[in-house]
C-alpha cells in the first residue's frame, strides 16, 4: 500500500500554514519533532473537555473514564511494539527520562544482581548516540566505577562492529545503543550485537526515538531487554515518553521517582512499592498525553508501519540520487539506501550550516542545523555541525525537489556574494 501523501498532509493543520514571504511550509524537521494530526490534537483536547480527572484514585465516573483512557493507551502501545503485556510499558515524560530512569535504577541494583555495576564492569554505547543515550551512561559509569566503552562510527556514519567481541566482553553489563542515528540515519544491525550481549549476560537497551515512528518495531523479535522512545516524534504529543522492559527485569529494578500512586503501604519511616508499571509512575501522570499518544498509535496503524517504511525508502532513493549530484555537498551518513532512514545530514563546502538553515528557512523549508545533540559524532567527522533534513510520512517527492532546489539556490546566493 502506498501512502496518499496529499491526503495525509491534510490531516496535519500546521502543514497548511504559510511561513516566511507567505510561502507554503516544507517541514523537514521531523527528527526533532513530528507534526500532529487533528485526531491527536482532538484526543488530547477531548480528554480535558470531557474526561479530565486523576487516574487510579477517584471514586467517580469521570475518574473511571480517565483511568480507562490512560490504561487503554498502555495496552495499545504494548501491542504496537509487540510487548508481552501492558505491564511492561511505563509512561514517562520523554525518552530522555526513560533512559535516565533506567540508568538510575540499574545503578541501584543489588550487589548480588547479575547486572550490578562496579569497577571492572563496562557499559557499552556508540559514537552515534545523541546526548540522551550517552550522558546518563557516562554518569552511571562515574557513579559506579564501571568503564564506558563505545563502538566507533564508520566513515559513512554507521556502527563499526569490527571489534564486536572486544567491545562487548565478559565485563559488559549494559549495552545501550541507538536503533537509528538521528544524524546519519544509519539503522543499527542488531542481531549480532544482541547475540554477543546475551552470550556475556549483558542487558541490551535500545534508544528507539528515531525508529519506532518510522518502521515496524517488535521488541520480542529484536530480543532486547529495554526500549525507550518519545511520543512527540511519532505524531503524538510532547511530554509523554515510553520505557518498555521485560517484566522480570522491571520487577528487579528499583523505582526512580517516589511519591503517590506507586506504593502498596506507607508508614512514617518506610514504604513498600507496587508492581510494575505503577512503581515507576509516581504522581499524577500525563493523562491527556496518553490519550494523544493512543490516538497517534491509531493514526500510524491506520496507515500501516510497513507502508510508512516503504514510503520513506522511496523518499531515500529519490533524495540520495539528487543529493549525490550536488557539488560541494558532503553527506554525513550512508550514500546507499540500505539500512538507513530518511534523514540527510550534510555540509556545503564554504557555507556554515546555520547560514544554510537560514537560507532554506527563507525559502519556506524548515530543517535543523547544528550538532543535533550529538557532539562526539560531530567531532568524529571533524565538523562543528550539519544541516539536517529529516522526512516523515507527510513528506512527498516534491518536498525533496524543494530541498534540492533550495540547496542549489543557497550555493548560488553565497557564491554570487563571494562569501
Ligand atoms: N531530538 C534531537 C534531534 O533533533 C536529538 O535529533
Amino acid at each position: 500500500m502506498t501512502l496518499d501523501v496529499a491526503r495525509i498532509k491534510g490531516d496535519f493543520p500546521l502543514l497548511s500554514r504559510k511561513v516566511r514571504h507567505d510561502l507554503p511550509l516544507i517541514y523537514l524537521d521531523s527528527g526533532a519533532t513530528s507534526q500532529k494530526p487533528v485526531a491527536v490534537i482532538e484526543a488530547e483536547s477531548d480528554f480535558y473537555r470531557l474526561h479530565n480527572s486523576a487516574v487510579h484514585r477517584g471514586a467517580h465516573l469521570i475518574a473511571e473514564e480517565a483511568t480507562d483512557i490512560y490504561e487503554g493507551a498502555r495496552i495499545k502501545v504494548a501491542r504496537f511494539i509487540g510487548a508481552e503485556s501492558a505491564d511492561e510499558v511505563i509512561f514517562t515524560k520523554s525518552a530522555t527520562e526513560s533512559i535516565n530512569l533506567l540508568a538510575y535504577s540499574l545503578g541501584q541494583s543489588d550487589t548480588k544482581s547479575s547486572f550490578h555495576l562496579k569497577p571492572g564492569a563496562s557499559i557499552v554505547v556508540s559514537e552515534l548516540e545523541h546526548h540522551a543515550n550517552l550522558i546518563p551512561w557516562q554518569e552511571l559509569a562515574k557513579r559506579s566505577g564501571a568503564s564506558l566503552r563505545w563502538f566507533p562510527a564508520t566513515e559513512d556514519g554507521r556502527l563499526d562492529l569490527s571489534n564486536l567481541d572486544q567491545v562487548i566482553d565478559s565485563s559488559t553489563k549494559i549495552v545501550a545503543l541507538t536503533h537509528q542515528s538521528n544524524v546519519t540515519g544509519a539503522i543499527t544491525p542488531l542481531s549480532e550485537i544482541v547475540k554477543q550481549a546475551k552470550s556475556v549476560g549483558a542487558l541490551t537497551i535500545l534508544d528507539s526515538c528515531q525508529s519506532v515512528p518510522h518502521f515496524p518495531v517488535d521488541v520480542r523479535e529484536l530480543g532486547i531487554d529495554f526500549l525507550a522512545f518519545s511520543g512527540h516524534k511519532m505524531v503524538g504529543p510532547t511530554g509523554i515518553g515510553v520505557l518498555w522492559g521485560r517484566k522480570e527485569l522491571l520487577n528487579q529494578i528499583s523505582p526512580f521517582l517516589f511519591g503517590g500512586s506507586m506504593v502498596t503501604s506507607v508508614s512514617m519511616t518506610e514504604a513498600t512499592f507496587a508492581d510494575t508499571p505503577r512503581k515507576f509512575e509516581a504522581g499524577v501522570p500525563n493523562m491527556a498525553g496518553a490519550a494523544g499518544l493512543s490516538a497517534a498509535v491509531d493514526y500510524l496503524e491506520s496507515l500501516g508501519m510497513e507502508a510508512i517504511h516503504q514510503h520513506e525508502l522511496s523518499l531515500n532513493d529519490y533524495a540520495l540520487a539528487q543529493l549525490k549530484e550536488i557539488a560541494g555537498l558532503r553527506l554525513i551518513g550512508p550514500y546507499e539506501n540500505i539500512d538507513r532512514g530518511a534523514v540527510f545530514s550534510f555540509t556545503l563546502e564554504g557555507i556554515h550550516p546555520h547560514d544554510v538553515g537560514q537560507s532554506l528557512d527563507d525559502r519556506g523549508i524548515a530543517v535543523r542545523t547544528g550538532h543535533h545533540c550529538a557532539w562526539p559524532l560531530m567531532k568524529k567527522f571533524g565538523i562543528s555541525g550539519t544541516t539536517r533534513a529529516s522526512f516523515y510520512l507527510y513528506n512527498s517527492l516534491e518536498d525533496v525537489d524543494r530541498l534540492v532546489e533550495g540547496i542549489y539556490e543557497t550555493q548560488r546566493f553565497f557564491t554570487a556574494r563571494g562569501l
